[in-house]
């Protein structure tokens, strides 16, 4: 390249991120301080002992720490077969399908299993992940208000007996707003308009659910799903994703999804790492239980000092403030006090739905949650302006 088209090339990058920054939103790389409200390492698997033990032995064991080549050619080995087998199980369905991130199991999943001839109903607030899969799809997207299941119907209703194949796709736990979708009433839609459904369980594997199984478990309609992604980078304190479903479209996987075919497998001794934390999250059903309880309270204090915190029902708790700079304040005040809290802005958002998002783990204690709604009280005593009601 001559050194003249890099200086333009450096130059328009620049300016690009000095218009973030005039919006007040440029990101920059920050390191945790303080209590930890933006992990989503629920159940503190990620830092416990048993974990870090089981892959240090596993790492010692291992004839091989390279992942050498795609699963298809150099990758494959009996330690990722045997913990596909054991993660179906704890799904409930016929098959598992590791990606080495949820955001390469959505967007392989969708890319290679929806077409330009199919329609995908989508949650207006579903994960970037979901969405960039659904625009590599080519399918036709219809967007549906957030969990309006009436809208949804009525656009089911529209093109009932057409001759194209349709997919709901919502998430379990919403990544921002920490509500919850009805299962059984979206399955039931499906049902009745001969829809299939994709569900991201992101942030209710490992939490939620029977053992943690998640929601669809709860719902009891794992059989009816077409595929459920669980993923290991939250609640299980590793990484990747399973993709997880009916036999068949594990195959059609392995033989279309980009994202796992051109992709070089995680090292042996990792799926070695994801099956013990899989055993130690299926006994913690105490944990889970107490941080339900935890962020209960912590929501019921939020809503009675007059915060917003959306529909959160789950441990994903936001306060939205709605303005980008408002929000950045909070968040300072909060990290001067002794919180690692993150102001999410848009697009990570809608646009006037900033927001801090606090995500509570079993690591987090009940004290420090009382002291984080003290503080932000006091935050909002100094700025007035401050927009809260939407009481529940
Ligand atoms: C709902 C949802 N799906 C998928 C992902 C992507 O998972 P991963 O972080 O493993 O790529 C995320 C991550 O934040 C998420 O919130």
């Amino acid at each position: 390249m001559p050194s003249n088209a890099l200086a333009t090339w450096k130059e328009e990058l620049r300016k690009g991120l000095h218009a973030l920054e005039a919006r007040n939103l440029r990101r920059s790389l920050t390191e945790v301080h303080g209590v930890n409200l933006c992990s989503n390492d629920y159940l503190g698997l990620a830092e416990h002992s048993k974990l870090l033990e089981a892959t240090i032995n596993a790492v010692q064991h291992a004839h091989k720490v390279g992942g050498t080549g795609s699963r298809l050619l150099s990758g494959q080995t009996e330690e990722w077969r045997i913990l596909e087998e054991e993660f179906a199980k704890f799904a409930g369905t016929e098959e598992a399908l590791f990606f080495g991130s949820g955001y390469a199991a959505n967007v392989g999943l969708l890319a290679s299993l929806v077409g330009k001839d199919d329609v995908v109903y989508s949650d207006v607030l579903n994960h970037a992940s979901l969405i960039d899969g659904m625009r590599l799809s080519g399918a036709r997207k219809v967007i549906y208000p957030h969990l309006d299941l009436d809208a949804l119907e009525d656009l089911l209703r529209e093109e009932a007996g057409a001759p194209w194949r349709k997919v709901i796709i919502t998430e379990s736990v919403f990544s921002m707003d920490g509500d919850v979708a009805p299962l059984k009433e979206i399955a039931g839609l499906a049902d009745k308009y001969g829809a299939a459904i994709i569900l991201d369980e992101a942030h209710s594997t490992g939490v939620l659910g029977p053992q943690g199984r998640g929601l669809a478990a709860e719902a009891g309609i794992v059989p009816q799903l077409l595929a459920v992604v669980h993923t290991c980078g939250k609640a299980l304190g590793c990484a990747g994703a399973f993709v997880c479903g009916p036999a068949v479209l594990k195959e059609h996987l392995i033989n279309h999804a980009r994202t796992f075919i051109f992709s070089t497998a995680l090292p042996p001794y990792f799926s070695r790492q994801i099956g013990a934390a899989l055993d130690l999250a299926a006994g913690m059903d105490k944990e889970r239980r107490e941080l339900q309880e935890r962020a209960e309270r912590f929501r019921s204090a939020l809503r009675a000092e007059g915060f917003d915190i959306a529909g959160s029902a789950s441990q994903i708790v936001p306060v939205v403030f709605g303005k980008i700079d408002e929000t950045l304040a909070a968040a300072e005040h909060l990290q001067q006090d002794g919180f690692a809290v993150r102001a999410i802005r848009p697009p990570s958002v809608p646009e006037g739905k900033a927001r801090l998002r606090f995500s509570l783990t079993c690591r987090v204690p009940e004290a420090e949650l009382d002291r984080l709604v003290r503080s932000l009280v006091t935050w909002r005593a100094r700025h007035p302006v401050l927009t809260t009601a939407r009481r529940a």
